[in-house]
């Protein structure tokens, strides 16, 4: 018989496979053969290790698709050129989250041999965005939140927080993830601290496949500490009592003003044309204050 000699060439046996989200990626396997062969007489078959669900088939020449599972429809395809050579590598065309996992390589000439892969996928997340909050009224001593946000992202990152100085804070820190559609991960991180004024905060991601990813920092200046809330208290308390001010003033005028006014009237009632213009001054005064007042 011939000896068929089947490897998958990673450069070591358990290293994984990392594919890019969205991307390529071709799952090496490929046998030596000590003498040439016939192409018909070559099977080919790739297949999901755990569930055995169909990947990609090739025998009696051609490919063969009939039962492939239907998540890999249109994404799978052998190098025909090579496959002479023993090369029967798999090109995986725009990777899923799903894909994750591992692939077995079985192929048929006149010996059977088999070889298996593990796939990792791995996205890059977005820039981090870190927030403050609250974002107003902070006093020295209080508590706030700050959060960074990064989305689109595969596998779960860790999240180092560091402070101005580029010591790692470890205490008060909740990380979570939410998966989408795609299995993509948005990484939601709350770090509370006791603030002080003038300090920065940077959120830093570290991908377990792909190292460092982006890194955020807000910087806490004297500017977001300068309006604490006594002194927003103090001015909604001065401008109420100014308006309390304000009402009892209109109210003891207008009283004063009719006041007179009557003495005017009563006064005027013998003085012809001189009284008829007072009484109608007063009679216009008294009503402005009186529509103020109401408005007040
Ligand atoms: C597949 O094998 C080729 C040649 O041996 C190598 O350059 C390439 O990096 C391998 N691909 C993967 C995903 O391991
Ligand atoms: C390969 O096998 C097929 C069918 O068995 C045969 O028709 C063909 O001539 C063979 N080709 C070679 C190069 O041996
Ligand atoms: C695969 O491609 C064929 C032909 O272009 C198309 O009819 C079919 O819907 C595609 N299947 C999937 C799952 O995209
Ligand atoms: C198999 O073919 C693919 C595509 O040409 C290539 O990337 C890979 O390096 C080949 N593998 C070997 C072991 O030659
Ligand atoms: C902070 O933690 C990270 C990851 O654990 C580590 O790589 C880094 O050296 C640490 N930095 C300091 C200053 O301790
Ligand atoms: C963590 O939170 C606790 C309780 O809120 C607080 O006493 C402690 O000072 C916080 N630690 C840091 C490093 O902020
Ligand atoms: C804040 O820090 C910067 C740089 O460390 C310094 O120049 C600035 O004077 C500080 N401001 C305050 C209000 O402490």
């Amino acid at each position: 018989g011939v000896f068929l000699l089947l490897t998958s060439v990673v450069p070591l046996p358990e290293q994984p496979v990392v594919a890019l989200y969205g991307k390529d990626v071709t799952l090496n396997c490929s046998f030596s053969h000590a003498s040439p062969f016939n192409l018909s007489d070559l099977s080919v078959f790739w297949q999901l290790t755990d569930t055995k669900r169909n990947v990609h088939g090739y025998w009696e020449g051609h490919d063969q698709l009939v039962d492939q599972a239907e998540s890999f429809a249109n994404r799978t395809s052998l190098f025909p050129a090579q496959l002479g050579m023993g090369n029967v590598s798999l090109l995986l065309s725009r990777v899923v989250v799903a894909d994750e996992g591992s692939y077995t390589c079985f192929v048929k000439v006149q010996d059977y041999g088999s070889a298996a892969l593990l796939l990792q996928v791995a996205a890059t997340y977005s820039k981090p965005v870190v927030t403050l909050e609250p974002e107003s009224n902070l006093r020295p001593g209080d508590e706030v939140a700050l959060t960074c946000v990064a989305y689109g992202g595969y596998p779960e990152a860790g999240v180092i927080w560091q402070d101005g100085a580029g010591r790692n804070l470890t205490d008060n820190i909740t990380t979570s993830v939410v998966a989408n559609e795609e299995g993509l991960f948005t990484l939601t991180s709350i770090l509370r601290v006791v603030l002080e004024p003038n300090s920065t905060y940077s959120c830093q991601l570290i991908n377990p496949l792909l190292g460092e990813e982006g890194n955020a920092f807000v910087t806490i200046t004297g500017q977001n500490i300068a309006f604490p809330p006594v002194a927003l208290w103090v001015t909604v308390g001065l401008a109420v009592c100014l308006l309390v001010l304000l009402i009892a003033l209109a109210a003891v005028c207008r009283r004063k003003i009719k006041e007179s006014c009557e003495e005017a009237r009563r006064e005027g009632t013998g003085n012809g044309r001189g009284g008829k213009q007072e009484r109608w001054l007063c009679t216009y005064i008294t009503t402005v204050l009186y529509v103020l007042t109401i408005h007040w």
